[in-house]
C-alpha cells in the first residue's frame, strides 16, 4: 500500500476487531510517541491523550517532551508550532485538513506588507497563525498570556496585533493600549448569538456567562468572566456557582464536566444553526480511527520550511520565556 498524505489523512479502513483504545496505547508505547490534545477535540481523543490543554500548554509540552514522535490532536497551526519547536522530531496531525479560519484570515504575504507599512511597530501575533506569519512576528501570544505579554512592553510602544480583531480589541480595552489590529476572526467564536445567550440567562438566572475573548464585543460585555480555554476551565472549578453558560467551542465542556461533575454546563448557542452548541468543524476532523492510523503509519506528517522555521522559532521561544517568567 502506498503511503501518501495527499488527502490529508490515512484513508485506510481500520479492521473491525481492532480495539482502538488498546491499539493506540500500544502504538504510542512501541514508538515512544506522545499524544497532545486540545480541549476542542472530541471526548474520546481527550481521554486517551497524554496531555490535554489549551494552545499555550500544547506548545509548552511540545517544547519539553522527550518523545520521538509528537501526535498533535488539534489543528494544523498547532502541529506547525510543535514542529517549529522540535524540528528534529516527527510531528503528526491525524487529519491535515484540520485548518483554522482565524489563521486563514491572515495570509502571510499580506500580513508581511502590513508589517512593512508600519515600521517601528512591535509585531504581536496570536498563535493561531501560519509559520510564515510567525516568521515576521516579534512575539507570539495565546489567549492565556496575551494580556501579560502585551503589558510586558513599555506603555507607548507602537504595536501591531494580529490576526484576531476581537482578542485584539479586548486586550486593548483591558490594558489601555492602542495596538493596530489585523482584521481577522474565528468563525466559531464569532458565531455566538447574543439574543440566544440573553434568553438562556433568563432561563438560568443563577448561571454565569463565561466567554472566550475571540468572541465579539457584545457577548464579552454581557459576560461574567472572560478568559482563555484554560482560564474558563479553572474558573468553573474555583467558582461557587453551579451553572455556567459556556461561550466557547463546546469541546471544553467535556473536561469541565469531568472536573466538576456536580455542576451544570450549558453550551452557548450559535446564530444560524439548529444545533444547541458550537463546534469547530476543523478540530472535529480528527477521529480515533485517524489517530490510530496516524500512529500506525506515521502519517500525515507536518513539515516546515527550514528558513521559515529558523525565523518562526524566535517569537515562539520569546513567548515561552516570558510565560515562564510570569509563572504561566
Ligand atoms: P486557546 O487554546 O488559547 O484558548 O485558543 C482557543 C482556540 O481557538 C484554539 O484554536
Ligand atoms: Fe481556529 Fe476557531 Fe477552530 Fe480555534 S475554534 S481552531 S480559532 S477556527
Amino acid at each position: 500500500m502506498e503511503k501518501n498524505q495527499s488527502i490529508g489523512y490515512m484513508d485506510v479502513p481500520v479492521p473491525k476487531d481492532v480495539n482502538l483504545k488498546e491499539a493506540i496505547d500500544q502504538l504510542r508505547k512501541e514508538k515512544n510517541a506522545v499524544i497532545l490534545a486540545h480541549y476542542y477535540q472530541t471526548g474520546d481523543i481527550q481521554d486517551i491523550a497524554d496531555y490535554v490543554g489549551d494552545s499555550l500548554a500544547l506548545a509548552q509540552w511540545a517544547a519539553k517532551t522527550t518523545a520521538d514522535i509528537i501526535v498533535l490532536c488539534g489543528v494544523h497551526f498547532m502541529g506547525e508550532t510543535a514542529k517549529i519547536l522540535c524540528p528534529e522530531k516527527k510531528v503528526l496531525v491525524p487529519d491535515l485538513n484540520a485548518g483554522c479560519s482565524l489563521a486563514d484570515s491572515c495570509p502571510a504575504e499580506e500580513f508581511a506588507q502590513f508589517v512593512k507599512a508600519h515600521p517601528g511597530h512591535t509585531v504581536v501575533s496570536y498563535v493561531n497563525t501560519t509559520a510564515a506569519v510567525k516568521a515576521v512576528t516579534d512575539v507570539v501570544v495565546t489567549s492565556t498570556n496575551a494580556r501579560q505579554i502585551v503589558e510586558s512592553f513599555p506603555e507607548g510602544t507602537p504595536m501591531i496585533f494580529g490576526p484576531d480583531r476581537n482578542l485584539g480589541n479586548y486586550i486593548n480595552s483591558i490594558t489601555g493600549r492602542n495596538m493596530l489590529l489585523w482584521n481577522g476572526a474565528c468563525h466559531v467564536h464569532e458565531q455566538f448569538s447574543l439574543e440566544k445567550i440573553l434568553s438562556l440567562k433568563k432561563e438560568y438566572p443563577e448561571a454565569e456567562v463565561i466567554t472566550h475573548p475571540e468572541c465579539k464585543r457584545p457577548i464579552i460585555e454581557i459576560s461574567d468572566f472572560v478568559g482563555s480555554t484554560a482560564a474558563l476551565l479553572k474558573h468553573t472549578i474555583k467558582s461557587e456557582k453551579k451553572q455556567f453558560i459556556v461561550a466557547t467551542e463546546s469541546g471544553v465542556i467535556h473536561e469541565m464536566r469531568k472536573q466538576s461533575p456536580e455542576k451544570e454546563f450549558i453550551p452557548a448557542p450559535p446564530n444560524d444553526s439548529t444545533c444547541a452548541c458550537n463546534e469547530c468543524n476543523f478540530m472535529r476532523l480528527n477521529t480515533m480511527e485517524k489517530l490510530y492510523n496516524c500512529l500506525k503509519y506515521e502519517l500525515p506528517e507536518i513539515f516546515v520550511d527550514e528558513e521559515v522555521q529558523k525565523q518562526a522559532i524566535k517569537p515562539i521561544r520569546k513567548m515561552l520565556e516570558i510565560s515562564a517568567q510570569l509563572g504561566l
